[in-house]
This record gives structure tokens, C-alpha cells and sequence, in this order.
């Protein structure tokens, strides 16, 4: 019967609940599909099947979702180490390498999930992409707000020759987006993030080409730049749900 595509992400999200047992240390994801896990282990912990559940918020709002479920939370200076994070993601290529942070969490959702034994991604099928950044979803970049325009404008010249690469600043309210190279810092009203920083989105026309990695490490070679919403070898496991069922991508 007619699947919504939240139908599909709330499927991706129970199963990946399964995994969940009593006494882990979780991180919390952020977003659309995450909502459903974290309403999902709600159930079990004021059902009695879930205890000593301790989560980590992937951002402010997952901590606020997740106080309003009573999930108990605490920090990675407390619990370094996170036994599963459970998160969506805004698009995922064959080798499991993600873009996340289209909600400007990826800064927070980088470090938990990076500090953690299994990271498993919950998808509906259209965020399958055979190669991150094309078909004009940007990747996302955060940077200090300090000198962004400069930044930005390093940004630009690492892709110059790029065919089809574009960048822009994030604002707050979408009608007023910026061509930072036209205005002045002072007259943008930039989006900012949970950690007061701004983000840069970077857009590859034909997505994004070479070696990631190496992108990944220019990318963060630039002073300014905080993080990148490029997730490369992080998730342990993607689960897709698609009409005709369940599908398990595996390192
Ligand atoms: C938040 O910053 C993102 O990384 C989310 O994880 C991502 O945008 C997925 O969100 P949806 O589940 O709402 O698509």
C-alpha cells in the first residue's frame, strides 16, 4: 500500500532500534528520520523493555527532543567512547560516505558519531546517490563567522576551475541568500548553528570528483573552516528503506 516517504524513514528508523540494548551510551541524531528512532526508544524505555539508557545529542535540538522523551543525557567528556549513534543523513554513495548537516548540525553529529563503536544510518531510498554533492545539493560547511568572507573566498579558490562549482553563504531566511562576493558581511543575516558559526554551502554541479579524502583534508587545511558536512569511512552501516522493503548496506 501507498508508502509515504516518512513511512519509509520511520521503517529505517525501528529497525535500527533493534540494535539498541540497556545500559548503551547512544548518540542521538538529528532530523526527520532520527525523530522517528528517538520516539521509537521513548516506547521502550516507558514500556520497561529499554533501562540505563544514557544519550548524547547530536544538537540542540535533538537534546531538547530527547529531554521531552525523558532519554537521560550527558556529554563525550563524560563517555568518550558512544556505543551506537543512530542518524539520517542527506545523501549516502556506494562506499557508505555521507553528506549530513542540511540542518547545520554536522559539527556536533561529526564528533559523536566519530566517537562511536557503530555508527548506523537511516535512510528512505532518494537519498542514494552514486556520487556526494551533484544534482544541486550542496555540501555544507561550517565556519567561524570571524572573517567568513575571507574564508569563503578560500573556499572559492581551492575549486577555482572547477566546472559547474558554486559556493554560497547560508542566511537565515532563504529569500535574502547571499552572493557574498556582491554584499557586504554587514548587510547578510547569515543562518547560524548551535555553535554560533556560520555555514558555507558548496554546490558541484556534476557532484563531487577526485579523491575525498584528500578534499576532506583541504577543506580543513583552511583556517576559518570548522568542519565539513562530508562524513567519509564514519558509518558503520546504512539502513534504506524502500517500498519493496528493507535494504542493508555493509562495510
Ligand atoms: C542534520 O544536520 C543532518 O545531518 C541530518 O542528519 C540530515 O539532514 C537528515 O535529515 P532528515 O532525516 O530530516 O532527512
Amino acid at each position: 500500500a501507498g508508502q509515504s516517504q516518512d513511512d519509509l524513514k520511520r521503517i529505517a528508523a525501528l529497525r535500527a532500534v533493534e540494535l539498541v540494548r540497556s545500559g548503551m551510551v547512544l548518540g542521538l541524531g538529528t532530523g526527520s528520520t532520527a525523530a522517528h528512532a528517538l520516539d521509537r526508544i521513548c516506547d521502550l524505555l516507558r514500556g520497561g523493555d529499554l533501562r540505563d539508557i544514557v544519550g548524547i545529542p547530536t544538537s540542540e535540538w535533538a537534546a531538547a527532543r530527547a529531554a521531552a522523551a525523558n532519554i537521560p543525557l550527558t556529554d563525550l567528556a563524560a563517555h568518550p567512547v558512544v556505543d551506537l549513534s543512530i542518524d539520517g543523513a542527506d545523501k549516502v554513495d556506494p562506499a557508505l560516505n555521507l553528506v549530513k548537516g542540511r540542518g547545520g548540525s554536522l559539527l556536533r553529529e561529526k564528533m559523536v558519531e566519530g566517537a562511536s563503536r557503530r555508527f548506523v544510518v537511516i535512510v528512505d531510498d532518494s537519498k542514494l546517490v552514486s556520487r556526494l554533492g551533484g544534482s544541486g545539493l550542496a555540501i555544507p560547511v561550517e565556519v567561524i563567522p570571524f572573517g567568513w568572507a575571507l574564508t569563503l573566498r578560500r573556499l572559492q579558490n581551492l575549486f577555482d576551475g572547477t566546472p559547474g562549482f558554486n559556493l554560497k553563504l547560508c542566511t537565515a531566511s532563504i529569500n535574502t541568500k547571499a552572493s557574498a562576493f556582491t554584499e557586504k558581511e554587514s548587510e547578510i543575516e547569515p543562518f547560524v548553528t548551535d555553535n554560533k558559526n556560520y555555514i558555507v554551502d558548496l554546490f558541484f554541479e556534476d557532484g563531487i570528483h577526485g579523491d575525498l579524502q584528500a578534499i576532506s583534508d583541504d577543506l580543513l587545511r583552511i583556517i576559518g573552516v570548522v568542519e565539513h558536512g562530508m562524513f567519509l569511512g564514519l558509518a558503520t552501516s546504512v539502513i534504506v528503506a524502500r517500498k519493496d522493503g528493507v535494504v542493508l548496506m555493509d562495510k
